[in-house]
């Protein structure tokens, strides 16, 4: 029987071997057809859809979460089972016991037959471990939270409109809006300390670009500037940390010039007769450039915080410090100066310039709408309301 076998074998292999296909050059051949095929798509692939672009490295950014490439994901997946101490067991015995598996099956599976409906040891085997590889796939990918959308600034304008914004929030409270320094009030601990501008060619000539990144990541605590980089405590990543860099120099240090693009995209939008402001075009810029930095959590404010348009119209011990029609509202008399009994004059240090006043103004008469086209509704500017047809001629 077996030699019968063999026999027949062998009469099969000399056959196909007569009028078979050469390994080379046939074979061969279409191995590079194929792999020229997929070479092509890639290339496709990496010129039409890409890669998402993550931020530079940052070891001190805890909040990043690292994950492989998907087809490494089932192994990702398997340290969920295997954590700490027993790691090694989901990283190194299993993953090694699959591959001694494989190696020995030819040795357990002793099965001639070529067509894999005869083969079901084998076919079962190997499905088995397509299938665990796949299922572990799917569970890493469902149970991972994606990672966090993170605004990329690449281009030298998109950095220092970044920059602005954390310039905004982190210093302001403390380095004035312009960075021009002035007493500090409303910061808890340096209530009355007096900073000499930063904004000055004193300090954009002598410090570079590095002196300046290591003021912001490390403070100087000596002097009552806190460390804000994320390793020392504070919000700021690396690269938010050089968006500001590049803020400040290019829109402090007269030698450099600032891109008129970035000019544009931090411009708050002029108001034309009749027109009313949004929260979202102009308030929240506004609030962002001179208020934030000290009405955001954790900061002393009166529970007033101001990151978007509910906070603004309801947060806040002496809430509503806004009502829609009112220009005696609190916020509004505190723009002007007042002492009431929310609180002193807002900005603390410097008074808002009057045009700056006057989108506040009109935003609270115009019914304080929150987008574009709300505002847009209920203005009244004068193309507008130009008469388009005669019919509004009517004569006694
Ligand atoms: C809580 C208040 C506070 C905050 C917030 C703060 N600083 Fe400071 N900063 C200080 C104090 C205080 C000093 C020390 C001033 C001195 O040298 O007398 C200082 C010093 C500096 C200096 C050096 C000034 C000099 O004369 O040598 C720079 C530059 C600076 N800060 C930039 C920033 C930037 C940029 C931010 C925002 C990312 C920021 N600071 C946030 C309080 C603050
Ligand atoms: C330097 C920090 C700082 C900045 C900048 C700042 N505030 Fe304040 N704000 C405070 C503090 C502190 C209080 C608490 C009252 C007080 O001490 O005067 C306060 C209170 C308020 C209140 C009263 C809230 C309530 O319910 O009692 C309003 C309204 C307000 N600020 C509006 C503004 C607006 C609008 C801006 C920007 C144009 C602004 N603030 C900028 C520190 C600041």
């Amino acid at each position: 029987m077996n030699e019968d076998y063999k026999q027949t074998y062998h009469e099969k292999y000399a056959r196909e071997k007569q009028h078979g296909v050469k390994f080379f050059p046939d074979i061969i051949f279409k191995d590079m057809l194929v792999s020229f095929g997929i070479f092509v798509l890639l290339v496709g692939l990496a010129i039409f859809v890409g890669v998402a672009n993550e931020p530079p490295a940052d070891p001190s950014d805890s909040a990043y979460i690292p994950r492989p490439e998907w087809y490494f994901l089932f192994l990702f997946e398997m340290l969920k089972y295997f954590p700490g101490q027993i790691e090694w067991i989901g990283t190194a015995i299993i993953p090694g016991a699959a591959v001694v598996a494989l190696f020995l099956l030819p040795f357990f599976d002793k099965n001639r037959s070529r067509h894999w409906s005869k083969r079901k040891f084998a076919i079962g085997f190997m499905s088995l471990a397509v299938l665990s590889m796949v299922v572990l796939t799917i569970m890493a990918v469902a149970t991972t939270p994606p990672q966090e959308e993170v605004a990329l600034a690449s281009t030298l304008s998109e950095q220092i409109t970044l920059g602005q914004d954390v310039y905004s929030v982190q210093c302001v409270e403390c380095h004035g809006a312009e960075g021009e320094g002035g007493e500090i009030i409303g910061v808890e601990g340096l209530e009355g300390v007096v900073l000499d501008p930063i904004n000055h060619s004193d300090i954009m000539y002598t410090y570079t670009d590095d002196t300046l990144y290591n003021i912001v990541e490390y403070g100087q605590p000596a002097l009552g500037m806190p460390p804000l980089g994320l390793a020392y405590g504070g919000e700021l990543s690396r690269g938010d940390i050089t968006a500001l860099v590049n803020f400040m120099r290019y829109t402090w240090d007269d030698r450099a010039e600032l891109p008129a693009e970035a000019v544009a995209a931090s411009a708050i939008p002029e108001l034309k007769p009749g027109e009313v402001p949004s929260y979202e075009v102009h308030i929240a810029t506004l609030s962002k450039r001179y208020c934030v930095s000290c009405h955001r959590p954790n900061k002393e404010n009166n529970n007033y915080l101001m990151q978007s348009y509910e906070e603004i119209m309801t947060s806040g011990d002496n809430a509503p410090n806004l009502i829609a029609g009112d220009l005696g509202s609190n916020l509004i008399r505190m723009l002007h100066r007042e002492e009431i009994e929310a609180g002193g004059p807002m900005p603390p240090t410097k008074e808002l310039k009057p045009e700056y006043i006057e989108i506040w103004e009109r935003w609270v008469m115009g019914g304080m709408p929150n987008t574009a086209a709300e505002a847009a509704a209920v203005s009244t500017t004068t193309t507008e309301s130009a008469p388009t047809a005669p019919a509004a001629s009517q004569t006694p």
